[in-house]
């Protein structure tokens, strides 16, 4: 069987199961992600009925391909991180200090599921402390199934294309987001930019792949570099505080000073 007659074949079957495809263009960027481990997946959550509508492509970044899909008549968004071209030295990096996956080694694809658990892992403990990120709802291999942060079928902006009454007021938010983080759920997002701040009457934090607890190794690096670009990012429209002042805003005075 050809790439294409596989293809349809899958289609076939997932519509069977009462799937619609909505959307041309998935077909289009299927053969990039959709190898055989995915297929399965996607269709292990089809069978469990996690998935009820497949829609178009939001959008392909470094390591993950996202698409808008429907669960029970809700908007949700299925995460495909790719395993033929995620950047595995990167993403080992992460995982190794976190004590939480430090036992993955090996191949590329257990690595890549991994990343996917940890994702869900730390959009879990963002959401348990009532962080606005979108709260996650299963995963299986390396996809990733989350509420949908949108109006019909359309994303909320990413804050930097985002229309922002009070800078000083989100910024204040998204700090306050980072320290409940930091306390209260343990982890550092380790990738905070506007890229993955989206915006709509507040701020939502996303792209939590990435995020570690506090006793990786490189935690207070990632800490201090998430702080630097929000400052570098939000100096541009309003005040911003100093970061050593910041972090230790942050971290809090559980650390005496001598
Ligand atoms: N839950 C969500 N609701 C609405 N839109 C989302 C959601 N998650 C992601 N998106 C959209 O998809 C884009 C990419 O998502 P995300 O940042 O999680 O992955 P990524 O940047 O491709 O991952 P990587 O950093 O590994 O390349 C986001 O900027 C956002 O526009
Ligand atoms: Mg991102």
């Amino acid at each position: 069987m050809t790439r294409d007659e596989e293809h349809d074949q899958f289609d076939r079957k997932i519509e069977a199961m009462g799937v619609r495809i909505k959307d041309a263009n998935t077909v289009k960027v299927r053969d990039d992600v959709f190898d055989e481990v995915t297929l399965m997946a996607l269709y292990k959550l089809v069978q469990k009925k996690q998935i009820s509508v497949i829609g178009g492509p939001i959008s392909t970044g470094k390591e993950a391909n996202v698409f808008y899909g429907e669960h029970d008549g809700r908007g949700i968004v299925i995460k495909i991180y790719r395993i033929q071209t995620a950047n595995f030295k990167a993403m080992t990096e992460y995982m190794a200090g976190d004590r939480r996956f430090s036992s993955v080694r090996g191949t590329r694809k257990g690595l890549i599921f991994a990343w996917t658990k940890k994702e869900f892992s730390n959009l879990a403990r963002a959401h348990d402390v009532g962080i606005p990120v979108p709260e996650p709802l299963v995963f299986d291999r390396n996809i990733l199934l989350m509420e949908f942060l949108g109006e019909d079928e359309v994303p909320y902006p990413q804050l930097r294309n985002a229309e922002v009454e009070d800078y000083g007021a989100v910024y204040q938010q998204i700090l306050g987001y980072v320290k409940r983080l930091y306390q209260e759920a343990h982890l550092i997002h380790a990738d905070l930019s506007e890229y993955n701040i989206l915006y709509h009457e507040k701020p939502y934090l996303i792209d939590m792949g990435q995020a570690v607890t506090l006793d990786h190794p490189r935690a207070p690096v990632f800490l201090i570099r998430d702080i630097k670009n929000l400052n570098r990012y939000f100096s541009r429209y309003c005040d911003v505080t100093d970061e050593e002042e910041v972090l230790r805003a942050i971290v809090g005075t559980g650390r005496r000073e001598p």
